[in-house]
């Protein structure tokens, strides 16, 4: 029998799981009746378009964390090291999203002359050539050759998503754009007298960045009053959705949601959630709830998304600010997708605490966020939904939840705030008279339900 301890035993154990985590993956892809992906294919697969990848992402979860395992302990040192800092693949996404460059090359399905491409978009040829070949070997973008012509790129599914009316290409924007300024900062935030030790609102690297640029920006205030701002930040709000596969939460409606019939929306945005949960089920009444300028929006979103959905008023639109007032009272469900974790403890109670005064005995609160594990943490199988990578792989899934942990690492440069680890959730769900009743793992991000505490 192989000893599990022996360095060797786990090298092959790593390698057995991508190889099984590879094929789960690629049974997820042919239950389509459409095959498997191509590297050269210039279109989505049909599975690319679903908002139910629950079993892939949990497949690809494995491949991942086991891939990054296995290649950290083979390669040597230097180069693993290196390869967390030497990565500029951001700036190039930043390029080529904001260039435009995935638009014209859609014109253009047997490929373009790289000549040609810089022209119609008013770049440098050569620079564009190299930050499309440092695209090209991440296999987003390919490189079409030819005889006569060379650096002919063209289209593939990959670099569809960076076209601009592409909901996660906005996304992407968001990140590549100010993440790197933000992140620039971190070191001097954590040794400067006024930021190192302050988790408050306003002492984020974000504020230290745009406070060196001459700027101010409280977040969510300078974008109520900056519409394109708020058009952007909206449309990424449905690409991160999207890339977080938060909708398998729609399809699993019995387990998680249960028997239900009013919904709270508790920052709905402009209905990212709350659209598709109106479309799938048409016998719930539904609240949004946001910020008055994001309800405006809100509202015209749904009349041209959803209009169906409005003619009998079952769909309601009510503005709050969540840190001052109460949710409307007595609904069956208060819903916080991408809310809790913008906040740092002390508005995050109170945040609770509001919806807490709201709810009637049979409501459930349900946070939707990004959850933090330790990677020694081994929280037992079954129990709370929890999923735990089979060993040898770290339990947290190590690189396969690369996702969860740069979410926590980006609400940290944005708003000093974090994502949480369960007993994070709990402390602050207690302090604002909630109980932790249920966890389900969706990979990327987890559902954590609370009820009033102390009810049997
Ligand atoms: C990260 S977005 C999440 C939106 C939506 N739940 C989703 O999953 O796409 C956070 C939302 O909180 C809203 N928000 C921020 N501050 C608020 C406040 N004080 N009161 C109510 N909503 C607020 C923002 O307008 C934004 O729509």
């Amino acid at each position: 029998m192989t000893d599990s301890n022996e360095p060797e035993a786990k090298l092959e154990a790593l390698s057995d799981i991508i190889n099984s985590s590879a094929h789960q993956a690629i049974a997820e892809y042919k239950k389509t009746g459409h095959g498997v992906p191509s590297a050269d294919a210039t279109t989505f697969h049909p599975l690319d378009l679903t908002t139910d990848t629950l079993a892939l992402k949990k497949a690809i979860r494995l491949l991942e964390g086991a891939y990054h395992q296995l290649s950290s302990i083979l390669a040597p040192p230097q180069h693993t090291v290196m390869n967390l800092v030497f990565n500029y693949n951001w700036a190039c996404t930043g390029v080529a999203f904001r260039a435009r460059l995935a638009d014209v090359l859609d014109q253009h399905p047997e490929g373009l002359s790289v000549d040609k491409l810089a022209e119609a978009v008013n770049l440098d040829k050569v620079k564009t050539a190299r930050v499309l070949r440092a695209l090209t070997l991440m296999g987003c973008f390919k490189e079409v050759r030819q005889t006569v012509e060379r650096d002919i790129f063209a289209n593939n599914r990959l670099s569809l998503i960076l076209k601009s009316a592409n909901n996660v290409g906005c996304y992407t924007k968001l990140h590549s754009q100010d993440g790197p300024k933000f992140a620039g900062v971190v070191y001097e935030t954590m040794i400067d007298e006024e930021f190192s030790r302050s988790h408050e609102l306003d002492k984020a690297p974000r504020v230290c960045a745009f406070r060196k640029e001459g700027m101010k920006d409280p977040y969510y205030e300078a974008m109520e009053n900056n519409q394109e701002k708020r058009d952007v930040f909206h449309k990424a709000m449905l690409g991160q959705s999207e890339v977080l596969g938060a909708s398998a939460v729609l399809h699993r409606r019995k387990t998680i949601l249960g028997t239900i019939y009013r919904v709270v929306d508790v920052g709905s945005g402009i209905g990212t959630f709350s659209t598709p949960l109106a479309k799938m089920f048409p016998h719930l009444r539904i609240i949004n709830q946001d910020l008055p300028k994001v309800m405006a929006q809100a509202q015209n979103a749904w009349e041209k998304n959803a209009p169906e959905t409005l003619l009998d008023g079952r769909v309601e639109f009510i503005p709050i600010n969540f840190l001052e007032d109460a949710p409307v009272v007595g609904k069956d469900v208060y819903y916080l997708r991408h809310i809790l974790h913008n906040w740092p403890d002390a508005e995050a109670t109170t945040i609770l605490r509001n919806i807490r005064k709201a709810m009637g005995p049979n409501s459930r609160v349900l946070i939707h966020d990004c959850v933090i594990f330790h990677t020694l943490q081994r929280p037992s199988v079954g129990t709370n939904g929890l999923n735990v990578a089979p060993e040898p792989m770290l339990p947290n899934f190590g690189a396969g939840s690369h996702n969860t942990y740069q979410t926590d690492l980006t609400m940290w440069l944005i708003f000093n705030s974090k994502e949480r680890t369960l007993e994070e959730l709990e402390i602050i769900g207690a302090a604002a008279g909630l109980a932790l009743t249920q966890v389900y793992d969706l990979v990327d991000t987890m559902l954590i339900e609370f009820r009033i505490a102390g009810q049997s």
